[in-house]
C-alpha cells in the first residue's frame, strides 16, 4: 500500500468554510500525485465537531456534493482528535475492496455560531465522569502534567522548551497556524496560566483546516511512500479510569504492534510526529513510543535529539502546538509531514536521513491512539 498523493490547507484563523476548506485539501492531494478524482473507488472523511461547532453533520453527503455524479462510497469517521488516523487505518482496509481511496480531514472551529469550542472539545472526555465536574481538557491535561512532575521530578520549564521547539519549527512551514509568530523562551514564560500548570504556551490552538491523502494498492510513481503499518488501540474515555496518568495504554498497545507489522525497532525512525495537544503529551509520546525511557523524554529535550538536525527529528512542521491542530485533519497532517520529509521535499525543515517515519495521533486523553509507520 501507498500514499500516492497528499495535501493540506494553511492551518489558523481562517475565512473559509467547512466544506470550501475540505475541497481545497482534496483538489491540492489530487494534484500533488498521478491519480485522477475519478480513479477514486471511496472516500473516508474524518471530522469531530461538524455538528456542535458548524451545524453540519451527515458530511459524507456533503462531499458528495463536491463530486457530482461519482455516487462512490463515502463514509465518515469520528474518533475525537484521533479521527485522520483511524480514517486512514479504515481507508488502508478497504483496499482488499478498492485501488485508489481518499481520505480527507477537516475542522472549522474558530467563529462557531452555534457553541463554544471549549465545551465542545469536551464532548471528547466522559460528559459524566470528567465535562461536569469541570474537566474541559486543559484541566484533564494539568491533572497529567502535574502527576508526571511530581512522578518525574521534571519542572515546568522543561514544557517550555518542548513549546518553544514547536514554535520554532513552525517558523520553517508556512502552512502552520503560527508560521510568523517571533516567540521567545520570555514569551512562554510570561505567558499567562490556563490550569496549572499549564499555561497559554502549553496548549495547542483552536485552529481551522484540512488534509487529504490518497491511498494506492499499487505503487504508482517514485514519489509514492509505503504504508508499512497502521494500528488503531482504544482505552476508557474517563481519566478517573486510569491507573497512571503519565502514560497512555492506546499508544502503548498500538505502536508495539505497528513495530511488529513494519518489522522495525524505534532505532531505525528517521522522523516522529507526535500528537503534543499539550506540550506535557509530546514528553508522554516520546516515552510511549519507546524513544527513551519512562520518565527521560526530559534529556531528549535537553541534549536536542528531537531538533530538526537531532538524532530524531520530531514535529518538525511545529506540531499541534504550533502548526495547530483543527482536530479532524490534525492526524492527517501529520502524515503530510513525514511524506514531505521523507520524500525530501521539506525544503527549510528538510531533515537530512528520511527513510523510515512515524505519526502518532491520540484522541481525547489517549482514549484512541492511531499510529502510522511510512517508508520512503
Ligand atoms: N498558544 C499560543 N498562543 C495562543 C494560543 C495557543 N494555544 N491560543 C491563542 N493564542 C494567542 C492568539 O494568537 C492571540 O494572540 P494575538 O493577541 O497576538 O493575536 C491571543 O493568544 C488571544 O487569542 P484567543 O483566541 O482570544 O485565545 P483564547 O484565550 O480564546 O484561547 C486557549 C486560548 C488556550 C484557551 C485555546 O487556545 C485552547 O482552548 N486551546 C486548547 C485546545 C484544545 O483543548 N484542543 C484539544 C486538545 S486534546
Amino acid at each position: 500500500m501507498y500514499i500516492t498523493g497528499i495535501g493540506r490547507t494553511k492551518f489558523g484563523v481562517l475565512s473559509k468554510s467547512l466544506i470550501e476548506l475540505a475541497y481545497e485539501a482534496m483538489y491540492n492531494a489530487i494534484n500533488d500525485g498521478p491519480i485522477d478524482i475519478t480513479d477514486i473507488d471511496a472516500i473516508y472523511v474524518s471530522n469531530f465537531l461538524g455538528g456542535p461547532l458548524n451545524g453540519q453533520l451527515h458530511l459524507n453527503s456533503a462531499i458528495a456534493s463536491l463530486l457530482p455524479d461519482m455516487n462512490i462510497p463515502i463514509i465518515r469517521i469520528e474518533t475525537a482528535c484521533a479521527s485522520s488516523s483511524v480514517a486512514l487505518n479504515q481507508a488502508i482496509q478497504s483496499l482488499s475492496q478498492f485501488s485508489n481511496v481518499m481520505v480527507v480531514g477537516v475542522e472549522k472551529m474558530t467563529d462557531s455560531k452555534y457553541m463554544n469550542p471549549t465545551d465542545a472539545i469536551a464532548m471528547a472526555a466522559d460528559n459524566i465522569l470528567d465535562y461536569q465536574n469541570g474537566l474541559i481538557f486543559p484541566a484533564s491535561y494539568a491533572l497529567i502534567a502535574q502527576q508526571y512532575m511530581l512522578k518525574y521530578g521534571i519542572g515546568h520549564d522543561v514544557l517550555e522548551q518542548v513549546s518553544y521547539l514547536n514554535h520554532k519549527n513552525s517558523n520553517l512551514n508556512p502552512l502552520a497556524h503560527f508560521s510568523y509568530k517571533d516567540v521567545s523562551m520570555e514569551m512562554i514564560r510570561q505567558s499567562p496560566i490556563v490550569a496549572s500548570p499549564i499555561n497559554l504556551f502549553d496548549c495547542s490552538p483552536i485552529s481551522d483546516g484540512a488534509a487529504a491523502a490518497i491511498i494506492s494498492k499499487d505503487r504508482c510513481s517514485d514519489r509514492d511512500i509505503e504504508i508499512l503499518s497502521s494500528h488503531v488501540s482504544t482505552d476508557s474515555i474517563s481519566i478517573s479510569q486510569r491507573k497512571d496518568l503519565t502514560s497512555f495504554n492506546a499508544t502503548k498497545t498500538a505502536v508495539k504492534k505497528a513495530y511488529a507489522e513494519a518489522g522495525i525497532n524505534p532505532d531505525d525512525l528517521d522522523i516522529v510526529e507526535v500528537h503534543d495537544c499539550f506540550t506535557i503529551s509530546e514528553l508522554i509520546a516520546l516515552e510511549d513510543l519507546g524513544l527513551c525511557e519512562p520518565g527521560r523524554s526530559c534529556d531528549m529535550i535537553e541534549n536536542g535529539d528531537i531538533s530538526i538536525d537531532g538524532r530524531i527529528p520530531v514535529n518538525t512542521d511545529g506540531g499541534l502546538k504550533a502548526n495547530g491542530h483543527p482536530i479532524g485533519a490534525t492526524g492527517l497532517a501529520q502524515i503530510f509531514e513525514v511524506v514531505t520529509q521523507l520524500r525530501g521535499e521539506a525544503g527549510k525543515r528538510q531533515i537530512s536521513d528520511h527513510e523510515v517515519g512515524l505519526a502518532q495521533n491520540i484522541g481525547g486523553i489517549g482514549g484512541t491512539a492511531g499510529i502510522t509507520i511510512m517508508r520512503g
